[in-house]
């Protein structure tokens, strides 16, 4: 028995009522704003990756899947995020050109990572990007934005933790002071910063690892080493959110796992998830554009994990998506009139969700057989509707008589039922 991938799931189309109920509601909130969908696709030029998110990081390193082509023998990788994929698209369809974007995409990723509760090896996501506004009102726009996304899906103990990285320049001085502060204390570092103490050295104090805490609350911040510019910004970001009142808290060792980052960087993370608590995560990427071929834009954006949002709502949402009516046809005679029928109840009311049985049997058996779809009423044609030409509808939800109708009084019927 050949099995799925591992950390590879499929969705069932038991769940995929639910999931549709949470993306539309994204799709709902993001057009409110303004955002428009692109749709790009799951390969690209492994450069692409490397280049953007930053050859000394976990997903470059370790976490790609990566393979060479065929014919040409190019290095093509699987997309580990949206926004690099999305940034090639602007700048080669030429949509950043004197022009401003809000951008959404939607769709799998892949990342081989070490597979456990709301962590995957082909994920999903919803990404909203922004080009051409360099202030930090468009910060505050993504992340009232995405507050206003966890109100529509009923979502109400996520917080936000933010963070300004600065510019490369900041980031740069402060990466001298924090590799001295390190070294000092290299005796205290486990295994996975020691590695990362010369080559990335700001993820260290995104480390999980309890012991290293103490060590990383004593460490310089970033904070102390920011420009007025991104300082400003910063306290332009926060003076909008304490006006809205939206609650945060300042996380100094914030630094996020993707190199692209400046100024401006935030979290939603949830505490019901075990180690994967962030549910929502992005920034500024003001120098990306440029790295990768394109006049210098401004950027920002954010993705949300959808399998972990999944996880959080699907208790609260609630699918509309069972069937109206389940047709039962007792004889080949009525099968014949009664497919026909079903064609025009479903023509003949939009929106109608109508399943025909199909396969025979018994009354009582496709009686059962309705039940168990869920519909609300069960159409019936008999040898006795054939000779009077009408359809019995028996409710099975409801404690009402059955009825003989015509197919007119039935289009009308089932109508109230859409
Ligand atoms: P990221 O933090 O790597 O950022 O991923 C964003 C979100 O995707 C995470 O917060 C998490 O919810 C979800 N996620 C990541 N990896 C996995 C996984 N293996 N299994 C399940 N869920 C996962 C980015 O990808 C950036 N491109 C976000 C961004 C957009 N920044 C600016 N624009």
């Amino acid at each position: 028995m050949i099995q799925a991938i591992r950390g590879m799931k499929d969705i069932t189309p038991d769940e995929t009522p639910y999931w549709h109920v949470i993306e539309e509601t994204i799709r709902r909130v993001l057009a409110s704003y303004g955002y428009r969908e692109m749709r790009t696709p799951l390969l690209e030029q492994t450069e692409l990756f490397s280049r953007s998110i930053g050859e000394v990081t976990d997903i470059v390193e370790k976490e790609m899947y990566t393979f060479i082509d065929k014919n040409d023998r190019n290095s093509l990788t699987l997309r580990p995020e949206g926004t690099a994929g999305c940034v090639r698209a602007c700048i080669e369809n030429g949509l950043l050109h004197n022009q401003t974007q809000r951008i959404w995409y939607t769709g799998p990723m892949f990342r081989h990572e070490r597979p456990q509760k709301g962590r995957y090896r082909q994920f999903h996501q919803v990404g909203v990007e922004t080009f051409g506004f360099d202030g930090p009102d468009i910060d505050a726009e993504l992340i009232l934005m995405s507050a206003s996304l966890w109100q529509a899906l009923g979502l109400f103990d996520l917080t936000l933790e933010i963070n300004s990285l600065g510019s490369s320049e900041n980031r740069a001085a402060y990466r001298e002071t924090l590799v001295e502060y390190f070294s000092a204390h290299h005796q205290q570092l486990d295994e996975d910063s020691q590695r990362r103490l010369h080559s990335n050295p700001l993820r260290i104090l995104d480390s999980k690892n309890p012991d290293m805490k103490t060590l990383i609350d004593s460490a310089p911040k970033l904070f102390d080493y920011l420009d007025e510019e991104s300082k400003e910004h910063f306290s332009g970001l926060t003076s909008i959110l304490d006006q809205a009142q939206i609650n945060y808290t300042v996380n100094p060792c914030l630094v996020r796992g993707l190199d692209y980052y400046s100024k401006t960087v935030f979290e939603w993370i949830t505490d019901k998830l075990g180690a994967q608590s962030a549910v929502c995560a992005g920034g500024r990427f003001d120098s990306l554009v440029e790295h990768l071929g394109g006049k210098s834009t401004p950027a920002a954006g954010f993705a949300i994990g959808m399998e972990r949002l999944f996880e959080l709502v699907k208790e609260q949402v609630q699918p509309n998506h069972l069937p109206h009516a389940y047709l039962i046809m007792t004889s080949q005679g009525a099968i014949n009139k009664g497919l026909l029928l079903a064609e025009q109840l479903r023509k003949g009311v939009p929106g109608l969700r109508l399943v025909n049985h199909c396969g025979g049997g018994s009354m009582k058996s496709q009686f059962k057989k309705a039940d168990k779809s869920g519909a609300s009423v069960a159409l019936v044609i008999g040898d006795d509707e054939l000779s009077s030409n009408t359809i019995a509808v028996k409710f099975l939800r409801e404690d009402k008589d059955q009825q003989h109708l015509s197919q007119e009084e039935l289009i009308q019927m089932l109508s109230n039922y859409v």
